[in-house]
């Protein structure tokens, strides 16, 4: 394990053994140690109405919805909750929300994920908007599992990412009453089973569907509502215009590739040699698969490996840096006479223009639909700031890390004592129960850098980024005591 430092902060070894006092949690909340969903009292609707442009052959024929597992409202429910659930990695601090987070489209907007130990995954986390239709069917960058029903335990059992074995998740599951009824109204028995898992967090990523962003209603209008901007980047998209030639991979009205996994040219040799690395055969050097380009303006950065920040180096990319490669795909081969890598030579304001198009096809309220959200409970800072004085005392505090032990369990609180640094023992990030024995302290005095027995809230922050840094689980933000407005101390999703 990496070890991390941060002025001020002491992280050091500490058994498991140092067992800390969990100060009495609130009435409100009673002592549960395990978080609970809140659902909606009746199911929402999870089956997509298509509009007619995803009925057509060539968007129907990348349905890669399995006969014997269609999304039902249940089911999806069911995986909503799996997949914001942090039990489904081996410490609890970990869900396929941390990575595939819904206001970024459901992927990461880090280059590489942080898995339930702090390691970092080896690519960058793929978009999963309308990740239902790919006509190869198959899923991850290098199309290494054959269907998302194989796919989606795979992340669960991957040791960077969750560490978890199916037999103990399953154990785990059963012992929540609530799951019982999830499983009876989605499978119509209590028995939770790994195929069960797979069927339900496979129908929750199909049920993630996008028709209805400005390119959407523009495909019924004519693109009347486009402005002259988005149209030309929409003509040079479709190779209308200019000599681009994206949508020959980024095809369809759900800009996915068709029959062809490609190489789009990104380095000669591939580090990352993507489907090449399974085979071992030089000819699939560099083939990767690439999910639909919707909502990819949410969903930097970009690639396999997360090596552009920004769609305007994407397209830069294309325009000119498209890197000569035997496998190189045929859409983006200099034409003959000429030799290697095509040059498309776009205009700066042709480049605006395509991203200005790419931007049509983000879908503002997929990502803000609660059918969507993270079902598990939230806490913000304001909560915290009991007298809205816009400090956090230590008594505060300590009810703000309750609430985050009763609601994660994954921090432990312990006694703090201004007067004798030396003897408190607080705010410990739990990773005993993970393999890796390493368990960071980070202490409340620390934080407290006037020593003034108050935490304020940059000081918090401090310990917030701190924590956020380590375990994964909150995000920070502002916070602004006299509106009431905060966007801080979320749980990372
Ligand atoms: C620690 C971060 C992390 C976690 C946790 C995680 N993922 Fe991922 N996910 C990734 C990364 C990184 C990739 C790409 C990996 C690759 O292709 O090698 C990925 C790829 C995927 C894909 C493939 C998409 C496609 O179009 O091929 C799906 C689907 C997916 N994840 C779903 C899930 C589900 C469901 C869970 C929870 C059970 C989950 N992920 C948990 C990081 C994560
Ligand atoms: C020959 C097929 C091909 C053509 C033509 C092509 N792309 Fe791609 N595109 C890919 C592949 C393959 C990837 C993923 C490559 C990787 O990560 O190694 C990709 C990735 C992308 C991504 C990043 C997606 C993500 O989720 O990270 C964007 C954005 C993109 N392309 C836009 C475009 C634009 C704009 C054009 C036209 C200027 C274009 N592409 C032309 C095959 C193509």
């Amino acid at each position: 394990m990496r070890k991390i430092g941060l002025p001020g902060l002491t992280s050091y070894r500490r058994g498991l053994a140092a067992a800390l006092i969990i100060i009495g949690v609130r009435g409100d909340l009673h002592a549960q140690t395990s978080p609970v969903p809140t659902l909606p009292a009746q199911l929402a609707n999870y089956t997509a109405v298509l509009p007619p442009h995803f009925l057509v052959p060539a968007v129907a024929q990348q349905d890669n919805t399995p006969a014997d597992n269609p999304v039902t409202d249940a089911g999806a429910t069911l995986g909503k909750v799996l997949f914001y659930d942090k039990r489904l990695s081996d410490n609890q601090t970990v869900s396929c929300g941390s990575c595939h987070r819904q206001e970024s489209g459901f992927s990461d907007p880090r280059r590489f994920s942080i898995g339930l130990a702090g390691g970092l995954t080896d690519r960058n986390s793929m978009g999963l908007t309308n990740a239902r239709w790919y006509q190869r069917r198959a899923f991850f960058w290098d199309e290494r599992a054959a269907t998302l029903e194989v796919q989606v335990l795979q992340p669960i059992q991957n040791t960077v990412e969750m560490g978890l074995s199916l037999p103990t998740l399953v154990s785990r599951l059963s012992a929540e009453p609530f799951y019982a009824n999830l499983f009876t109204a989605a499978f119509g028995s209590p028995t939770i089973t790994s195929d069960r898992i797979s069927r339900a967090l496979a129908q929750f990523v199909r049920s993630l569907v996008s028709t209805r962003t400005k390119y959407d209603v523009g495909v019924g209008v004519n693109f009347s509502n486009f402005t002259p901007e988005e149209n030309l980047g929409r003509r040079l998209f479709n190779g209308e215009t200019g000599a681009a030639t994206c949508a020959q991979c980024h095809g369809t009205d759900n800009f996915s590739p068709g029959p062809r996994i490609n190489n789009n040219g990104l380095e000669n040799p591939y580090v990352d040699k993507g489907v090449g690395a399974i085979s071992g055969r030089p000819q699939d050097e560099g083939l990767f698969k690439v999910p639909s380009l919707r909502n990819v303006a949410l969903s930097a950065p970009y690639m396999h490996d997360g090596r552009f920040a920004t769609l305007e180096e994407v397209v830069e990319f294309y325009n000119s840096g498209v890197v000569a490669h035997p496998n190189l795909s045929p859409p983006l081969r200099a034409r003959p006479p000429a030799q290697g890598a095509l040059r498309l030579n776009l205009t700066a304001a042709e480049k605006a223009a395509l991203v200005a198009f790419m931007k049509t096809l983000t879908d503002t309220a997929l990502v803000a639909d609660e059918r969507f959200a993270d079902p598990f409970p939230k806490i913000n800072f304001h909560d915290a700031d009991l007298n809205r004085d816009g400090r956090i005392s230590l008594g505060e505090l300590t009810r703000l890390i309750d609430l985050f032990n009763t609601c994660y369990g994954s921090v432990r609180t312990g006694s703090y004592a201004v007067a004798t640094e030396a003897n408190e023992d607080g705010f410990v990030v739990d990773r005993g129960r993970s393999t890796d024995s390493v368990v960071i302290l980070t202490r409340y005095h620390a934080a407290d850098s006037n020593r003034n027995g108050k935490i304020d809230l940059t000081e918090l922050s401090r310990v917030m980024e701190f924590y956020n840094y380590r375990s994964n689980t909150i995000r920070t933000g502002a916070y602004h005591a006299s509106s009431g407005t905060e966007d801080g101390f979320a749980p990372g999703p």
